[in-house]
């Protein structure tokens, strides 16, 4: 009677987990159900659940999700409200998962889940990683033109100084890795962007031991790509951070790269102002100190701070303290110039060192007051 009670317990109770498979979903609700359908026939046999990791989506795909993981324990999901970012939902995923192996497939069916068992058994026979490519015998990236080939093929050699693992396919986004390998190279992920697998592999600790998968990119059957012009900068901004990131923040170079185009408009300005327009000097330069002002507050929030973003009032708001931050940082500038110049009387170094420490506080202060963090 007991041992009766004891082996019905233990049959109700669900098998182990063994894979979690981590979707990153933007718009995708149309993508949903057929990939949950196409993860459970490529899966028959593995104990797996999949965690999506969702951004706002505004069509509808959280509301569904909700509605599928109420009827099938498999599925589960993180919403996350004013985040965005590809890499960064992958890690949040993963780091909510809790199996041996994790996954990572995109929403859209790009990815042919097909060989998810390929990958899965790649890293239980021993593999630390295992990718899907797109770039060896078997791989192929399907219907792409000439151009978006050269692009990709440009962005992967790019990446090969970065990399402890060399891969045929840093830029896909698809692979399987050990749950102790991820966990190892979390503390270290930049998780800028749209490469969280060049990240994974930068981010280690050493070289992992790799198996790869060819399989051909599909096309994507519902909604549309979420890759825009901002791409490529998030590349570079990536492969900088892993590159001098443990010396410089990513963000003071790209503030510091603003600040030297804002004097350009500065410059402008002044000259439109003066020369052309024939404003008074002091009129001039006070239109093109705001012009400039103006300027660097816009390009930082669409560029350096895109991650927070500021959008309609918060943007007026956002200009206001940023006008307040330079202010202050000006104020400083003239103080600090003119102590160097008492002591040591050259007029460059005296403006240089200045403008330097002006900026630097500009920095600070605007990541501090004008985009904080969520
Ligand atoms: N949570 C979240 N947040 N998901 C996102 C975000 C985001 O900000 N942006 C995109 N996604 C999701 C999409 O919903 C989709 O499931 C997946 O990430 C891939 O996004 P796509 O917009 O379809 O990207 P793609 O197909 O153009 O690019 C993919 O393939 C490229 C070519 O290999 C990506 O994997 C790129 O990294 C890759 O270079
Ligand atoms: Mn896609």
């Amino acid at each position: 009677m007991l041992q009766q009670f004891i082996d019905l317990d233990s049959a109700t109770r669900d098998a182990p987990l063994e894979l979690s498979v981590i979707v990153p979903t933007l718009n995708e609700v149309g993508n949903v159900q057929p990939l949950l359908d196409k993860l459970a026939l490529a899966l028959a046999g593995i104990e797996w659940e999949a965690i999506f990791v969702d951004d706002g989506s505004s069509d509808g795909t959280p509301e569904l999700l909700t509605q599928i993981a109420q009827a099938d324990r498999r599925v589960r999901m993180i919403r996350r409200i004013g985040r965005r970012g590809l890499s960064s939902a992958v890690v949040e995923g993963a780091l909510a998962s809790t199996t041996p192996v994790i996954a990572v497939i995109d929403a859209d069916l790009q990815h042919d889940e097909r060989i998810l068992p390929d990958l899965y058994r790649a890293i239980a026979d021993g593999s630390e990683l295992a990718i899907g490519t797109r770039y060896s015998d078997g791989g192929s990236t399907g219907d792409w033109d000439e151009k978006r080939l050269k692009i990709s093929r440009f962005a992967t050699a790019l990446a090969a100084p970065v990399m402890k693992t060399p891969l045929s396919d840093p830029m896909s986004g698809f692979f399987a890795v050990r749950r102790d390998v991820l966990l190892d190279a979390a503390p270290n992920l930049s998780s800028v962007g749209y490469k969280i697998l060049l990240d994974l592999v930068a981010s280690a600790p050493r070289k992992l031991s790799l198996t790869e998968v060819p399989y051909t990119f599909g096309v994507r059957q519902h909604g549309e790509s979420k890759l825009d012009d901002m791409v490529a900068l998030e590349y570079l901004e990536l492969l900088l951070d892993k590159m001098v990131g443990r010396f410089v923040p990513v963000k003071l170079i790209q503030f510091g790269a603003v600040g030297l185009l804002g004097v350009g408009v500065h410059l402008s300005l002044l000259f439109l102002a003066f020369d052309a327009a024939g404003f008074a000097f002091t009129l001039a330069q006070a239109f093109a100190v705001i012009g400039a002002m103006t300027f660097n507050f816009a390009l930082n929030n669409r560029f350096t701070y895109r991650d927070r973003q500021l959008k309609g009032w918060a943007w007026a708001k956002g200009l206001a303290s940023f006008y307040a931050v330079c202010a202050l940082g000006a104020v400083g500038n003239v103080g600090i110039g003119s102590l160097v110049y008492e002591t040591w009387h050259g007029v460059a170094l005296a403006g240089i060192a200045g403008a330097v420490v002006g900026s630097v506080w500009n920095y600070v202060a605007s990541g501090w007051l004008t985009w904080r963090k969520r």
